[in-house]
């Protein structure tokens, strides 16, 4: 069985040095840390805003980083360019509007389908894995297998915010194991990510088939009082990794 994999995302250290317009704390820094604590990649999300990430920390990352980098781009001719240049080994495609606070859905795979296909086509020539950020729907994955995608990473943010919430989640728990089995019978890689934390994380370890974890937000804001160290050692221990 192939190993199941924590991608940690830290968008949100930036976040944190853009809230003074200051240079640290550094994102660099911080992805090497990830590595250096048993993290299997390191994400981060290049806005087209730019609130967090920059294309000055995606230049340090790539060079610096051993284990692979995992950039999110929106499906648009800058991150095209932007992605062909610095070659990442993983890339994941995500939806974005300027105004939202985090990624809210998955991608509209009918909304611009014929560039969409022509990113991917032309990322993957470039060595990158591709993986489309979607929503638990059986209609996705197949559309996402279509498009020619290499991964799916599936969008728990509902499920967490059930979790968060102490709300009934068995509905949408059943939608996401219904998705990972669906992605495997289809050939992709399944990942899962926004919004875990600990208790969804661990109840997310028990659907067999998740290939990665990626999390940001609450492990970064956990670090603040733990240390990066022990919380990327709970997060395995959580997932068994
Ligand atoms: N996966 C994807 C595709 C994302 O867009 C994000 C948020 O940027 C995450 C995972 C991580 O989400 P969170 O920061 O809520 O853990």
């Amino acid at each position: 069985m192939k190993k199941i994999r924590l991608g940690v995302n830290i968008d949100h250290v930036a976040t944190v040095r853009n809230a003074r317009g200051e240079t640290y704390p550094s994102p660099l820094r911080a992805a090497l840390l990830a590595e250096k604590n048993g993290a299997d990649s390191v994400t981060i999300h290049l806005r087209e805003d730019r609130r967090h990430i920059n294309e000055l920390d995606l230049k340090k990352i790539i060079h610096k980083l051993k284990i692979p980098l995992n950039l999110e781009i929106a499906a648009t001719k800058e991150m095209l360019k932007i992605a062909s240049r610095s070659k990442p080994p993983f890339i994941c495609v995500v939806p974005e509007k300027r105004k939202e606070i985090t990624t809210e859905g998955g991608l509209n795979l009918d909304h611009n389908k014929n560039f969409l296909s022509e990113l991917i086509r032309k990322l993957k020539k470039r060595k990158s894995r591709i993986s489309l950020f979607i929503e638990p729907s059986l209609n996705d994955l197949e559309k996402a297998k279509k498009l020619g995608a290499d991964c799916v990473e599936i969008h728990t943010g509902k499920l967490c915010n059930l979790i968060n919430n102490k709300k009934d989640y068995k509905n949408e728990i059943k939608k996401i194991q219904k998705a990972v089995r669906k992605g495997g019978q289809l050939g992709l890689e399944v990942h899962a990510g926004h919004g875990l934390t600990y208790s969804s994380a661990k109840i997310l370890s028990k659907i067999k088939g998740i290939q990665e974890f990626n999390i940001g937000h609450f492990l970064i804001g956990e670090s603040i009082f733990e240390g990066m160290p022990v919380t990327i050692r709970k997060f395995k221990k959580i997932l068994k990794l």
